[in-house]
């Protein structure tokens, strides 16, 4: 294996997203995920974003077929073994995380164990591990291909160096990075994930329709989509998710989920991903 090599653990929208740019930054990837189906779905979703590169003249033809050859689909964890860097973007459940880390810190003991986390404390993930200080936060945002931020989270253990070969990588795949602390929702979420929560009331309240909230928020602040688009291009459940993580952490009822989008969630109508959210998707 190259020194070079990145894993990737999860081939959901964001692991693809994530593995997508680092094959296209020259790294070779060792992209797992469970399941054989979802690792098919994400060869097929990378090779279409490729495309896309390819279309626009941004990327040639064979630059296209070099990036896909970087590219490793594997099942087993232990093929993670000998990475430098492990991104690790598996669904946000707390215990499957700490089991993920705790095995990824047994088996490569050298390597620096990133996670996407959107949520969940990267101080109490590094605690499961057996060199915390080699664990951090590399939040990528959806779409990850189009959007230039990461945000480099520190653990309370996280060292310095960590932090620096991440915000390096990070410049390497053409991004921006920002070094946050570990507090709940860092720094975009905490910010956005309110104002989508804010529109849900503005829906539930039945002051304005949900085309209306959108199109307020896309001509009124030149937002590039209006927040209950983007809730449903996030996930209403993730959006959920992390408002509950604003509650619990700070106890403070600003941060209370707006009943509406509760029931959303409840009723599987979680946007772009069910066909259903805010909007409705063909
Ligand atoms: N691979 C490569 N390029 C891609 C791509 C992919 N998978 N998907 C899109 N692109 C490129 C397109 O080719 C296009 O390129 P050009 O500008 O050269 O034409 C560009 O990206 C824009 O794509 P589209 O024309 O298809 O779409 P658009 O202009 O309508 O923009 C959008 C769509 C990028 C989603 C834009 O509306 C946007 O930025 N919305 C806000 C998204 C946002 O806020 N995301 C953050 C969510 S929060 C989060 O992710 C964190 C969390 O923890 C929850």
């Amino acid at each position: 294996m190259s020194q070079r090599t990145i894993g990737v653990v999860g081939a959901g929208t964001m692991g693809q997203g994530i593995a997508q740019v680092l094959i296209t930054g020259g790294f070779p990837v060792q992209l797992y995920d469970v399941a054989d189906e979802q690792l098919g779905r994400a060869q097929a979703a990378i090779d279409k974003g490729l495309g896309k590169l390819v279309a626009k003249e941004k990327l040639g033809e064979a630059e296209k077929g070099e990036a896909m050859a970087r590219l490793e689909l594997t099942t087993s964890l232990e093929a993670l073994r000998g990475c430098e860097v492990i991104v690790e973007a598996a669904p946000e459940q707390p215990a499957l995380k700490e089991k993920l880390f705790r095995d990824l810190s047994r088996l490569s003991h050298d390597a620096i164990l990133a996670s996407n986390t959107s949520s969940l404390s990267l101080t109490r993930l590094a605690a499961v591990c057996e060199r915390p200080e080699r664990v951090v936060g590399m939040h990528f945002f959806n779409p990850v291909p189009v959007l230039k931020l990461v945000e480099v989270i520190r653990a309370e253990q996280t060292s310095d160096a960590t932090v620096a070969r991440i915000e390096e990588l990070t410049r390497q795949l053409g991004k921006t990075p920002v070094a946050i602390a570990d507090s709940p929702g860092f720094a975009v979420n905490r910010l956005l994930i309110p104002m989508i929560n804010e529109a849900a009331f503005l829906l539930q309240e039945g002051a304005a329709s949900a085309e209306d909230i959108d199109q307020s928020m896309k001509l009124g602040a030149a937002h590039p989509m209006g927040p209950l688009q983007l809730a449903d291009l996030i996930g209403l459940d993730v959006c959920l998710a992390i408002m509950e993580v604003l509650q619990e952490g700070f106890g403070d009822p600003k941060y209370r989920p707006c009943p509406l989008l509760r029931r959303m969630v409840a009723a599987g109508y979680l946007g772009r991903k069910s066909g259903r959210g805010f909007h409705i998707y063909q």
